[in-house]
């Protein structure tokens, strides 16, 4: 079953909490939170206190987007604001079996993502410690991109090394009612929407087009 992660950075900030509420009653099943840092990426977006702020008044799957430098002091941050998934970049990690361990550890599922110009090489000896791939669509850092179609053969070489395993493979960026048919026909089983579902004014109809 295709999943949707609705991406926050496109949610009215004014409205954050009513935005969340919103999705929610929509029928979107995740809600992806992506945290930057300035250094990973080159914007700042929100962190802590705000992620745990929503948790309180929502039951949707939280599916946090780590786009930090050295993620490892980081993720009992967000262990303990209320993350289900917490996702990784595979080129922010020292020792990324660690830090997939450390997030284990706390109870939560791991991802891994990837840069779009990084190869799937690095996904080989790690695929037992992951339960999410989360490949980039866009060159991550901003919402309201477009979507990269050369990264659809990446996606599916990543269906085709997760064969059987029960780990979810998402995607995230640009994804709109056209591009989303390409990622779920190439493997993809979790869509990543921010502007798709966000900027427009029928966000069940929107999500379930997304579906389709
Ligand atoms: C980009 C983020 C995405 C982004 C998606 O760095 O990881 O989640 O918000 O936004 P849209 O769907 O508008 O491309
Ligand atoms: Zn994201």
């Amino acid at each position: 079953m295709v999943l949707i992660s609705a991406s926050l950075l496109s949610a009215d900030f004014n409205r954050l909490g009513e935005e969340v509420n919103n999705v929610e009653k929509a029928g979107c099943d995740w809600l992806h939170l992506d945290v930057m840092d300035g250094h990973f990426v080159p914007n700042l977006s929100f962190g802590v206190p705000v992620i745990q702020s929503l948790r309180s008044s929502s039951k949707m799957t939280f599916d946090t987007h780590l786009m930090v430098q050295n993620p490892d002091d980081m993720i009992s941050w967000f262990s303990d604001a209320g993350s289900d998934i917490i996702t990784v970049h595979l080129e922010a990690c020292r020792d990324v079996v660690r830090t997939l361990e450390n997030i284990r550890s706390l109870g939560k599922k791991a991802g891994i993502s990837l840069r779009p110009q990084t190869p799937i090489d690095g996904l080989k000896d790690i695929l037992d410690k992951l339960d999410l791939i989360l490949v980039m669509t866009v060159n991550p850092g901003f919402g309201g991109q477009k979507f990269m179609s050369d990264q659809l053969q990446k996606i599916n070489d990543i269906h085709n090394l997760i064969g059987k395993r029960p780990i979810r493979l998402s995607v995230d960026g640009g994804i709109n009612q056209q591009t989303s048919k390409l990622c779920i026909n190439a493997g993809a089983d979790v869509l990543v929407a921010g502007s798709a579902i966000f900027k427009t004014t029928d966000y069940a109809a929107n999500i379930s087009a997304l579906k389709k």
